[in-house]
């Protein structure tokens, strides 16, 4: 295993300004069509490029037996033009071969039937067979790429866990006994922190463990909790053992692309970030939900907070539709390079694509591609143009750090805990709360900060947390310090409920903060879909109400109806001294009444809001401590005017006063002084 580097020791991704690219796959093209890709590439300004992603079949086409050429002549090609390359250790989807000659390393899923080959990553987890061939695969493109001159990056299989992560073959039981036995030590550790007295489900003895397949009631939630863990955990170590054998013939920096995205929740990215030289990330905007604009904002931002506010790279997103959506749709004129620059803006320093030209064939060829089928004489290859064009010119913003006064606390281990299969209520799920939080602070134009619970809040005016419902001890103690040196909270219903073990804390919710509130709820009281509840100010709300005492706290609105009617709906302990005040909401606002509470609270927090911004007008502030970047993303059908003084970067003009941004437009400014 692979020791995990500090921080300062790590390679760091150095690029000249900010990267363009994208995915390439060679093999599903014909040699001659390679030399007008890297011709078309470098009109459209591509400069970093991601092979060998899926290549494990056309390098290795037996057992033993590896094939460079096509990969060597692609790379020189690549390198011929200028044209840095993002090496894939191939390793994502094992070839027919392998998978004939060693069944056992197919996933099995939590019916107990085993997925077959024919899509992608087939593959368990913890399969050491499994992981031998993908080491020995990743060894051999190390030691022959390691000192290319082309190499910019190491990219580690691709998006692992995106759909194999949770295995429950006979392999993966036996390595999720192994590691309960690390994690508990015992056996009666684990039966404590399963709470297996309930239902008749004590153990006595580790091979009595499965992991939680299906079964005719609900799962112990404990159990489930473990395996997500343990899933989490198995595919970073998948991950380290690709890392080492590149490291032993490169000292290049070495990622995989994350995943922060809405519908994918496998993966503790808190755990796996330190072990990154550099995060990337892969996002697609997802038309399932309300607010596919707000989440793009609020998965840039965690992934920036993955990267402990550094600048990571976009390692892929789309130029126009995808491909797995029930409707897939194009996007509008002008909107890949908002989507592109509103990633820039929050922190990305690579914008990159899946994929550089659209296939002619399999699963992805109605995917779009910086290429698509239509040819060059296209509006989208005219907009890639432009958006290389315009990538160029923000090259002196790479390395830049964001500035944000709100830290919003998000988790894994509670979203898996807390979307468990049963719980109060089914009409709500943990991301519904976080993007409703995320999404009024948006829509007040807030810059935020997404970070781990316990992570360091020194310097925030309001730290949010909405919904968290599994916290350990340490981690809420974190939250009760940044509030007594003075940042404001607000909580929302559903934290603080239970500790890392998904064990209630008794005497009130929510055991964890209390004090920290000066509140008390008796009694969860949610109501069926379609209700509406009804506060006193007038504010409308749906989903939940609760049976809460203001202890310690000032009311600050009451339910007018409902199952917890003339109860504090919403709250505010008062600091008094140096603290901050603790606000505390019941209920889940409908979004205009939700905007007015959190302009409230950011009001009396004292956090910054950017004039003119809010949901249809985002504008993001970065700096490297002496310059500052304004990135003005204008969504609306109306030209809007910002007050600005210095160089704006994408139509290269000085400003001096008004700035005119048209519909729909994207504009930098470098400001003549620090604002
Ligand atoms: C990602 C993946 C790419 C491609 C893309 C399509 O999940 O890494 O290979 O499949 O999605 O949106």
């Amino acid at each position: 295993m692979a020791e995990t580097a500090l921080a300062s020791e790590r390679p760091r991704f150095e690029h000249q300004g900010i990267a363009f690219g994208c995915d390439y796959n060679p093999e599903q093209w014909d040699p001659a069509v390679w030399r007008e890709d890297v011709r078309l590439m470098q009109q459209a300004g591509v400069d970093l490029v991601a092979v060998n992603i899926f290549g494990w079949a056309a390098l290795q086409a037996a057992d033993g037996s590896f094939d460079f050429t096509a990969l060597d002549e692609v790379i020189e090609l690549l390198h011929n033009a200028g044209i840095r390359v993002n090496l894939g250790t191939g390793t994502s989807s094992p070839p027919p071969w392998l998978t004939t000659r060693h069944p056992e390393v197919l996933p099995v899923v939590e019916d107990g039937t085993t997925r077959f080959p024919g899509g992608r990553q087939a593959w368990c987890p913890s399969s050491p067979v499994f992981r031998r061939y993908a080491v020995d695969l990743a060894e051999a493109v190390a030691q022959r790429y390691g000192r290319h001159p082309a190499i910019a990056l190491w990219h580690v299989s691709n998006e692992l866990g995106c759909h194999n992560a949770l295995c429950h073959c006979e392999e993966s039981t036996r390595a999720f006994r192994r590691w309960l036995r690390a994690r508990h030590g015992s056996i009666d550790e684990l039966n404590r922190a399963w709470g297996t007295s309930f239902w008749s489900q004590r153990y006595s003895d580790w091979d009595e463990i499965l992991t939680p397949k299906l079964t005719l009631s609900s799962r112990n939630p404990g159990q489930l909790l473990d395996f997500h863990r343990f899933s989490s955990d198995e595919l970073l170590a998948h991950y380290r053992a690709e890392a080492a054998a590149i490291r032993r013939h490169s000292a290049l920096p070495i990622t995989t692309n994350f995943m922060v995205t809405a519908h994918i929740r496998d993966l503790d990215y808190w755990a796996w970030a330190p072990e990154m030289d550099v995060i990337a990330n892969d996002h697609y905007l997802d038309h399932r939900l309300g607010e596919p604009r707000a989440e793009l904002a609020f998965a840039a931002d965690l992934t920036r907070g993955l990267a402990g506010g550094d600048p990571w790279l976009l390692m892929e997103h789309s130029t126009g539709a995808v491909n797995w959506q029930p409707v897939n749709l194009a996007k509008e004129p002008g909107q890949l390079l908002r989507n592109s620059l509103t990633h820039v803006a929050r922190g990305a320093d690579a914008v990159c694509f899946f994929q550089w030209r659209a296939s002619l064939q399999g699963s992805e060829k109605f995917h779009s591609a910086l290429l698509p089928h239509a040819g060059t004489d296209s509006d989208l290859w005219r907009e890639v143009l432009e958006l290389g064009r315009i990538v160029g010119a923000l090259d002196e913003v790479a390395g830049a750090r964001v500035q944000a006064d709100v830290a919003l606390l998000f988790s894994w281990e509670a979203w898996w805990a807390s979307d468990a299969e049963n719980r109060p209520t089914h009409a709500l799920e943990y991301l519904d709360q976080v993007h409703a939080l995320y999404g009024a602070l948006h829509d007040l134009g807030v810059t935020v900060d997404v970070v781990r619970p316990g992570a360091d809040l020194t310097g925030y005016r309001l730290v949010v947390t909405p919904g968290l419902y599994l916290v350990s001890d340490a981690d809420a103690a974190a939250l009760d310090e940044a509030v007594a040196a003075g940042a404001h909270a607000l909580v929302t219903f559903y934290s603080g409920i239970v500790d890392e073990q998904d064990r209630v804390r008794p005497g009130g919710y929510p055991g964890a903060w209390r004090e920290l509130l000066g509140i008390r709820v008796q009694e969860f009281a949610p109501v069926l879909p379609g209700t509406r509840i009804a506060l006193e100010s007038g504010a409308g709300a749906t989903v939940w109400a609760e049976r809460l005492e203001a202890t310690e706290a000032e009311v600050v609105d009451r339910f007018a109806d409902g199952p917890a009617a003339r109860r504090p709906a919403v709250t505010r302990r008062a600091g008094g001294g140096s603290a901050g005040d603790a606000w505390y909401l019941a209920t889940l606002l409908d979004r205009a009444a939700l905007r007015d509470l959190v302009r409230r609270v950011v009001t009396a927090a004292g956090v910054r809001r950017e004039p003119g911004a809010g949901a249809e007008v985002e504008i993001i502030r970065r700096t490297d401590g002496e310059t500052v970047w304004r990135f003005i993303v204008n969504h609306s059908a109306e030209a809007i005017d910002v007050d600005a003084h210095g160089t704006e970067l994408v139509t290269g003009s000085t400003v001096e006063g008004l700035l005119a941004v048209p519909a729909g437009a994207v504009r930098v400014i470098r400001e003549e002084r620090a604002a």
